[in-house]
């Protein structure tokens, strides 16, 4: 594998004939040990623009760079093998005009080996969408609640509920028809998106939305019940790895403390011991 040639065994338009077939699986990933967790499993892997909250702390997705998104892609890359890799285009990096986005989106595949990258926006970036799908570059679209408008939604509810739902299924056939191949659905309602399911012609890829999408996608961190107080209500949670991290540090704490670890086991004798697996 190179950095400039996707290994992937699935591919955008294996994910665009999955149409109304077996539903997609879709998680995040930000690093190369989660990447390999994930990959076995996963139909498309997505570095998410999530990683500047998931991980660098910060307070929404508008301070994540390109850079950051071109670090986190080459992590993941090194850990799939089978999936499809989407690189999200960061807050910035591709609002201005196709011209912008092609830059940005060339520079994200050639140095990560990302098959595809994620935009958001609707109708207005149908232009975008269409520029870029038409040079070699497949998008996958992200309307309905699409975060880095936080600000000019003034936070981060439901998008889409009574009349408002058209222009929800307006931005979903615009991308659709602008080339992307296949398009995110976050926050809205159940209906909404079942209708949008029905009504476009690439695969809807729901986050809190509906199961009738045509597969599902969540920030792997809260699947895996990473943060104890981050509970939103479309999140199951497979796996509560934040109380059991935490558990851990306070028992390792607790040892260090009572002078219980490192036990016999763990330190080294005069004379070497018998020949160990790791080379650490
Ligand atoms: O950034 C992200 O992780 C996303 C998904 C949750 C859809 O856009």
């Amino acid at each position: 594998m190179s950095a400039t040639g996707s290994t992937a065994a699935i591919t955008p338009p294996k994910v665009a004939a999955r149409k109304g077939g077996t539903p997609l699986v879709c998680l995040t990933a930000y690093t190369t040990p989660v990447a390999r967790l994930v990959d076995p499993h996963c139909d498309i892997v997505l570095v998410g623009d999530s990683v500047g909250m998931v991980l660098h702390g910060l307070p929404s997705t508008l301070g994540v760079t390109l850079d950051m998104m071109i670090m986190h892609g080459q992590a993941v890359r090194r850990g799939l093998s089978r999936a499809l890799m989407v690189v999200d285009l960061p807050f910035g990096s591709y609002e201005e005009g196709p011209a912008q986005a092609f830059r940005s989106a060339a520079r994200v595949m050639a140095e990560t080996g990302a098959a595809a990258v994620k935009l958001e926006g609707g109708a207005t970036m149908a232009e975008t969408i269409r520029f870029l799908a038409g040079r070699g570059i497949p998008v996958m679209a992200h309307v309905g609640l699409t975060p880095q408008a936080v600000n000019a939604f003034g936070g981060y509810a439901v998008q889409g509920r009574g009349a408002a739902g058209e222009q929800v299924l307006a931005d979903a056939r615009a991308v659709a028809d602008a080339g992307a191949f296949a398009v995110v659905l976050e926050k809205v309602p159940d209906g909404l998106a079942r209708g949008i399911s029905e009504q476009v012609t690439v695969p809807t890829i729901g986050i809190g939305a509906s199961a009738a999408c045509d597969g599902q996608i969540l920030v792997v961190d809260d699947m895996l019940g990473m943060f104890t107080d981050f509970r939103p209500k479309f999140v199951k949670r497979y796996a509560s790895l934040g109380e059991d991290a935490a558990a851990a540090i306070a028992a390792y704490a607790e040892d260090v403390r009572a002078r219980r670890f490192p036990a016999a086991e763990h330190v080294f004798g005069d004379e070497p011991g018998p020949a160990r697996k790791t080379a650490i």
